[in-house]
């Protein structure tokens, strides 16, 4: 095919050559058939068939041209080089593309037309091609005739020699400078949304934070307070003999106990809105709490595996995996149906990885995907904002497990 492919070429440019001269092609540049056998030279010189032996030369010269115009009709820039690079076919537009006749490009290589700091890549992804691996694509820059530069994608197709060596490569690039742009705008304008979504669950974060202190602190002490007053009265009526007996003394200790209960759910909102534990003990002891949480309101059973609390995550990633942890496990809660939970959070490799896998109905592929699932998209978002990403797979059923990744930041270790 490879020897084949780049005589049909050199064939076709003297065609083309001369066609463009307006000279006939010679009888040698037309293609000659073997000799079957020894008596086939006396039949093709009898005049038993003039009007195929005529026919056929002109039904190639037929095929040729409408070869020639096909090529030349592509809005694609294509080019034929050998294996050093020189151009031994360039097509019409590759001409008005570079602003150069066939003829100052025929016998002169590609490489001055692509942009300097593109040819070692190109020549690289050239070089890997092999009989096994004939096509390679390739999107490089270019400098055309207005001095301009385009992205090109070009396929570049190998011919190679029985012995599996390039012959020549056949080269059709098209200008994809448009659909780049559009893609850098897409993806900047993707990564500003990611940044804006960084930001503003970075603010919701430390809103979570104050509103969670200013519970604590406010309720939680004035309840405090009115726990010592009422210990106060039941002291002072136990003092003045009135212990146990009056209406007074039980409505005093049905208030104390009320408001016990009500610190209660103060430390609890405050908890769930940001818990201290997570700025005081670290994330191990944050995951720990969220489990138990989990196995004594939603009666899921609840296995952790976390690093001891010495390890100490940097702030950005131990808020991350809290929040992440606390959306999987509601899901858990809500969807699942599953018995029990798996909740392991370990450092690997310069990678922490979050693993919480449940036992229940399994996550459907269409869930799992959807972009609507907008906690799921929140984790996702979370988690390539700070460089990882999350892999979440049911199996019918037989549960659903949800895997994250961040890189590690600056991890603090105490003694
Ligand atoms: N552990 C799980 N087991 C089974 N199905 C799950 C599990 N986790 C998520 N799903 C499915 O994936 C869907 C998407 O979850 P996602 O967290 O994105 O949304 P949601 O929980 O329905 O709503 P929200 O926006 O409040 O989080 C869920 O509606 C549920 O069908
Ligand atoms: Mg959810």
């Amino acid at each position: 095919m490879g020897r084949g492919a780049a005589g049909e070429t050199a064939s076709m440019q003297n065609k083309e050559q001369n066609m463009r001269a307006g000279t006939p092609a010679s009888r040698s540049g037309t293609p000659v058939r073997p000799r079957r056998h020894p008596g086939a030279e006396a039949r093709r010189v009898t005049p038993a068939t003039p009007r195929k032996r005529r026919a056929r030369p002109s039904t190639a010269r037929e095929m040729e041209r409408r070869y020639m115009s096909v090529v030349e009709d592509q809005t694609e820039i294509i080019s034929r080089f050998t294996e050093d690079g020189t151009l031994t076919f360039v097509n019409e537009v590759y001409c008005r593309f570079f602003g150069k006749t066939r003829r100052e490009l025929l016998g002169s290589k590609w490489h001055p037309r692509a942009l300097p700091e593109d040819v070692p890549m190109i020549s690289e992804k050239l070089r890997s091609m092999s009989p096994v691996n004939q096509v390679v694509v390739i999107e490089n820059r270019v400098c055309s005739s207005t001095g301009e530069v385009h992205w090109m994608q070009f396929v570049n197709r190998g011919f190679f020699d029985p012995a599996g060596r390039l012959i020549e490569t056949q080269s059709v690039g098209r200008d994809i400078t448009n659909l780049k742009r559009v893609t850098a705008d897409l993806e900047a304008s993707q990564q500003a949304l990611r940044s804006l979504s960084a930001r503003m669950e970075a603010v919701r974060e430390q809103e979570r934070q104050k509103l969670a202190r200013d519970i604590h602190d406010t309720f939680g002490h004035a309840l405090t307070d009115w726990r010592f007053d009422f210990a106060w009265l039941e002291r002072r009526l136990a003092e003045a003999g009135l212990d146990g007996r009056t209406a007074i003394q039980r409505r005093l200790s049905a208030m104390a106990r009320r408001a016990e209960a009500e610190m209660e759910s103060v430390r609890r909102i405050a908890s769930a809105l940001r818990p201290a534990l997570l700025d005081t003990l670290g994330l191990s002891a944050a995951i720990e709490w969220l489990a138990r949480e989990m196995q004594s309101r939603g009666g899921i059973r609840c296995h952790v595996t976390v690093p001891p609390p010495a390890l100490v995550f940097a702030a950005p990633q131990s808020i991350a995996i809290f929040r992440i942890a606390q959306e999987l496990l509601t899901n858990v809660a809500r969807h699942s149906r599953a018995q029990s939970v798996n909740i392991s959070l370990e450092v690997r490799d310069g990678w922490i990885e979050l693993l919480v896998r449940d036992d229940g109905c399994g996550i459907t592929d269409a869930a799992a995907g959807d972009p609507a699932s907008l906690g799921l998209l929140g984790i996702r978002e979370r988690a390539a904002s700070l460089g990882g990403g999350l892999e979440i797979q049911g199996l019918s059923n037989r549960g659903t497990t949800a895997r994250v990744r961040l890189p590690m930041a600056q991890p603090v270790k105490q003694d």
